[in-house]
């Protein structure tokens, strides 16, 4: 029998480190260094973990776009900006205050990474909605995860998607493409990560039949 020369499936995880980090990767917005610039190769490397990511008919459609120049990061800051005033006026309640701090300094943010997915699925029955979007936003998730873990802070962003045609024309997007979520991203500067309050798995699991919960 050929013995196994790499990992394998059952090799031990460090359980304790893994779930720390699936389980204080928070929005982080305003604890950032501002100054340091991130190395690319941190970011690539974070990438290819990203990558491991299903991905439907082992596709691979994600494309991700690396955003360092202060001209564009000034540009997208503007139209995440007008986004976020917009969404505000249409709640009717002001936004948290951490969600405007994170639009005003969002162009001074080191990097800010706009996760695409090659293709459009406007009008798909739902298996294809969930098959496309399903095959780019765990990417996205394990990119915060792979960043978090490096000591990278970052925030799951979506509003830029209201400028999806602007955004597209800044920075040579296909009409073809699909932007899904931009996460800013720069080294963590005294933020304190816990894990969030949410409902317990009993409240929002069932066993069986929807609604029935474990004795
Ligand atoms: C679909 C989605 C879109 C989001 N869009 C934004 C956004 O545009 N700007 C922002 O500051 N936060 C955004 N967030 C982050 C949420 O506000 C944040 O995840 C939530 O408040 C919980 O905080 P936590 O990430 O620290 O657990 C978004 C989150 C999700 C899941």
């Amino acid at each position: 029998m050929t013995q196994p020369t790499g990992p394998t499936d059952i090799d031990e995880i460090d359980l304790e480190s893994f779930d720390r980090v699936l389980e204080t990767t928070r929005s982080v917005r305003r604890r950032l260094d501002f100054d340091r610039p991130i190395e690319p190769e941190v970011i690539e490397r974070c990438i290819n973990i990203a990558t491991q990511a299903p991905t439907g008919i082992n596709a691979e459609n994600w494309r991700f776009l690396v955003v360092t120049s202060a001209e564009k990061k000034l540009k997208l800051a503007d139209l995440y900006r007008r986004a976020l005033a917009t969404l505000s006026e249409a709640r009717g309640v002001p936004l948290k205050p951490t969600q405007h701090a994170l639009a005003d300094r969002l162009h001074e943010i080191p990097a800010l990474i706009l996760v695409c997915a090659i293709g459009r699925i406007a009008n798909g029955s739902l298996p294809m909605q969930v098959g496309f979007y399903g095959s780019i936003l765990p990417a996205a998730w394990s990119l915060m995860l792979a960043l978090r873990a490096r000591g990278l802070g970052s925030t799951w962003t979506s509003l830029l998607g209201f400028h999806e045609e602007e955004v597209a024309r800044i920075l040579g997007i296909p009409d073809e493409v699909t932007q899904t979520v931009m996460l800013p991203v720069g080294y963590m500067s005294g933020a304190v990560l816990k894990p969030a309050i949410r409902k317990p798995a009993r409240d929002v699991t069932y066993w069986d039949h929807w609604g029935a919960v474990r004795d």
